[in-house]
């Protein structure tokens, strides 16, 4: 099957197609031929061989953590779903490939009418976003701050957290992601120095919870906005979050947690914006994009 690898940590340049072998499922798993994958954050920071990440992997590397498909072949003792499925699913590395081997409750059915672009990109972010939100709780009529609100994981957590309630999320982004994030639902304020003063001045009642995925420093703005750390949640400074004494993301991963997004898709309470879909031999294009920090919404690769 044809495959992207990463055989050595570097600049995107290093992502390398390869030819391997059709995997086999085993007990209790299914292979799904893949349509679409997404090309996330952590697939770059591997790629570029950020630690500790970069230290709990063995090179070579095929990256990708969530994908849409349709199911192959099932192994021994796997009922459900059934070869021809549709769906969707995440893993731990391996989407960027022709075929990707994952236990039967890491897939769930795709909508018929969720696009494959859509459906690729859709777990991790969906998924994150759950987790993250769970962790510090929404509650009908408060106002919540999502920083880094026009990214994947940020347009997901903004729309879920009015989904559950929120009567005002406040987003932060650079000014061009602006009228992305109204239509999303949020109010948006431009990120960095003086955050905390702009958060004030849209939202003069105070925020009671707030997510966090850039860096330290944000987190730490998100954290005196707030004023209460039980209410803010960080998806990348897990360091930072436990010295600060907030909670973790509510995780596992999940079929039921992935099932109970995909219903928010289909209520039509949950929008993904793909900001780029691109051939999986060109996911060197997609990891200069992610290089880049910016943009809004999904990168997806598609076979
Ligand atoms: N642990 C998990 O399960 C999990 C799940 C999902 C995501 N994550 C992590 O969450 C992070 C975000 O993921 P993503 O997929 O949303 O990334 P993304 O799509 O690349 O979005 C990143 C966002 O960061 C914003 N940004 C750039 N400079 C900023 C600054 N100085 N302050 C605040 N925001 C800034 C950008 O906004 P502009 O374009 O407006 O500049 C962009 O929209 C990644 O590190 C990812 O690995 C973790």
């Amino acid at each position: 099957m044809y495959a992207m690898t990463v055989p050595r940590f570097g600049p995107p340049e290093v992502l390398t197609p390869v030819e391997l072998p059709v995997p086999e499922p085993g007990p209790g798993q299914v292979r799904i031929r893949v349509a679409a994958a997404g090309a996330l954050p952590v697939d770059a920071r591997v790629r570029r061989g950020e630690r500790p990440l970069s230290d709990a992997v063995t090179l070579p590397l095929v990256p990708g953590n969530e994908f849409a498909g349709t199911v192959d072949a099932v192994g021994p003792g796997t009922d459900e779903p059934a070869p021809g499925t549709e769906v969707l699913g995440f893993g731990t590395f391996g989407g960027y490939a022709e075929y990707v081997v994952v236990p039967s409750d890491q897939v769930v059915p795709k909508p018929a009418a969720m696009p494959w672009e859509v459906a690729g990109g859709f777990s991790a972010q969906a998924q994150g976003a759950h987790m993250a939100l769970s962790a510090v709780g929404v509650n009908p009529g408060e106002t919540v701050l999502v920083n880094s609100a026009a990214g994947g994981l940020g347009t997901v957590a903004v729309q879920l957290a009015r989904a559950w309630g929120a009567a005002m999320v406040v987003g932060s982004a650079s000014e061009r992601n602006h009228d992305h994030l109204r239509e999303i639902g949020a109010v948006p304020v431009l990120y960095g120095e003086g955050l905390a003063e702009r958060v004030r001045a849209v939202a003069p009642r105070g925020v009671d919870a707030a997510l966090d995925s850039f860096d330290d420093d944000s987190l730490r703005q998100a954290v005196g906005i707030v004023g209460d750390p039980r209410r803010v949640v960080s998806m990348v400074s897990h360091e930072t979050a436990r010295e600060l004494g907030l909670p973790e993301p509510a995780g596992p991963r999940s079929a039921a947690r992935l099932a109970e997004m995909v219903d928010l898709y289909e209520r039509g309470l949950i929008r993904v914006h793909v900001r780029r879909a691109v051939p999986l031999a060109d996911a060197a294009l997609a990891h200069r994009e992610l290089d880049t920090g910016h943009g809004r919404g999904k990168i997806v690769l598609t076979l």
